[in-house]
């Protein structure tokens, strides 16, 4: 081919667009990068739609999957109340710590030099250096058999060499010497930095878009990254002290769940039981119309439902359309029979046709109790 001087851009593809799109532009950067996973929208996707939707302070944007809150900070950064919900316990920790600006920056400064100071001098005393750039300390006399571990059952969640003997052996520490000095102001940002500089410096994970096994790292700086991480926060903190405070909540709560303590009438669709079930791990589930009507006449409904009825009051299933149901609490009849009172026997007024069949025919009796095929 010969050289023309001419410059061959060739369009991007498809892959590529996406993976631009999604990622984290630098002036979206702020207080988004705390803590982000790889199911995380990019910011600049939720403002448009902010903007398609003409969201203004006088709005209020929910989020009933927010994940680690680009939503709620997003809406935050634009002066929209936003109310967020997560399930998943370390998003919503990582949302809701993402929309509180309140720390001093300084005062955040000050105490996160201490602590590094703190768990320094700890490594010192163990012979272990923190960043490896100034020496091994892999081979430290003193090093086998000390270094922390983490209980078996937590140890048999994580992957494979996901993160090396030392690295985790300083996170511990390093999280030690944050709890035996927590200050309840900076605490939780101290925190997140930390989650967030597990997975991406100190681990051996690589993310994009599968999780897998990167570089493994015999060592790496842990106080180091994570002092960086909090030194981020303190200057995006600095950057928006001038925003006005803005409402934004992120509740630890199932989105999809209906009831509220005191609830008097809970709503359901047929369909739920089977997601339920799935999420409980129950994969042979079978006639879901005869399980409500096995609870509806049948069999009694679990405690943990039993439990939540208000005060004097029992749920029963009712039909509040096709494939929809509604508990509804009716109160208790509480019978007891006294023993002052005189025994008066009621007579046997079974009609003799059915008296007839009780005995052979089940069924037919019921139908001709009833009056129906509706049992
Ligand atoms: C795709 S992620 C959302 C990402 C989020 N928009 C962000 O940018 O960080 C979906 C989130 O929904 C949460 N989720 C799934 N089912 C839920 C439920 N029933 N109630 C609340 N959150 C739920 C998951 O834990 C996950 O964090």
């Amino acid at each position: 081919m010969t050289n023309t001087g001419a410059t061959i851009i060739s369009p991007p593809t498809e892959r590529s667009v996406v993976r631009e799109t999604n990622k984290l532009a630098p002036d979206d950067r702020a207080v988004h990068d705390w803590y982000r996973f790889v199911l995380s929208f990019p910011p600049h996707l939720v403002g448009d739609y902010l903007n398609r939707f003409g969201a203004t302070a006088d709005t209020r944007v929910l989020d009933p999957f927010c994940g680690t809150g680009t939503t709620v900070v997003e809406c935050k950064k634009r002066g929209i109340p936003s109310v967020g919900i997560e399930i998943n316990p370390v998003a919503q920790f990582a949302g809701a710590v993402k929309t509180d600006w309140t720390p001093d920056p300084d005062g955040l400064l000050a105490h996160v030099d201490e602590v590094a100071a703190i768990a320094l001098d700890t490594f010192n005393a163990q012979g272990i250096e923190d960043d490896p750039a100034r020496g091994s300390s892999s081979d430290a006399p003193t090093l086998p058999g000390r270094l922390r571990i983490l209980p078996a059952e937590q140890w048999a969640l994580l992957l494979t060499n996901s993160i090396s003997p030392l690295p985790l052996h300083k996170t511990l520490t390093l999280l030690d010497v944050l709890k035996r000095n927590n200050d309840e102001r900076y605490g939780r940002h101290e925190l997140l930095a930390l989650a967030n500089a597990l997975p991406f410096t100190i681990s051996n994970l690589r993310f994009g878009p599968e999780v897998g096994l990167g570089t493994i790292k015999k060592d790496v700086s842990v106080v180091g990254a994570w002092h960086a991480g909090v030194r981020a926060m303190a200057a995006d903190l600095r950057a928006l002290s001038s925003f006005s405070p803005v409402p934004s909540v992120v509740h630890h709560a199932d989105a999809q769940d209906h009831y509220e303590p005191g609830a008097h009438v809970v709503a359901f669709e047929r369909d739920e039981i089977e997601r339920v079930a799935r999420e409980l791990g129950i994969t042979s589930l079978k006639n879901l119309g005869d399980l409500i009507h096995s609870f509806r006449y049948r069999t009694t409904l679990p405690e943990a439902i039993r439990s939540r009825a208000p005060e004097g009051h029992s749920w029963i299933i009712r039909p509040a359309g096709r494939a929809r149901y509604q508990f509804v609490t009716t109160t208790v009849a509480n019978i007891v029979p006294t023993s002052m009172m005189a025994e008066t026997k009621i007579p046997d007024a079974t009609p003799a046709i059915i008296a007839m069949y009780a005995l052979s025919d089940e069924q037919a009796l019921l139908v001709l109790r009833h009056g129906s095929f509706d049992t």
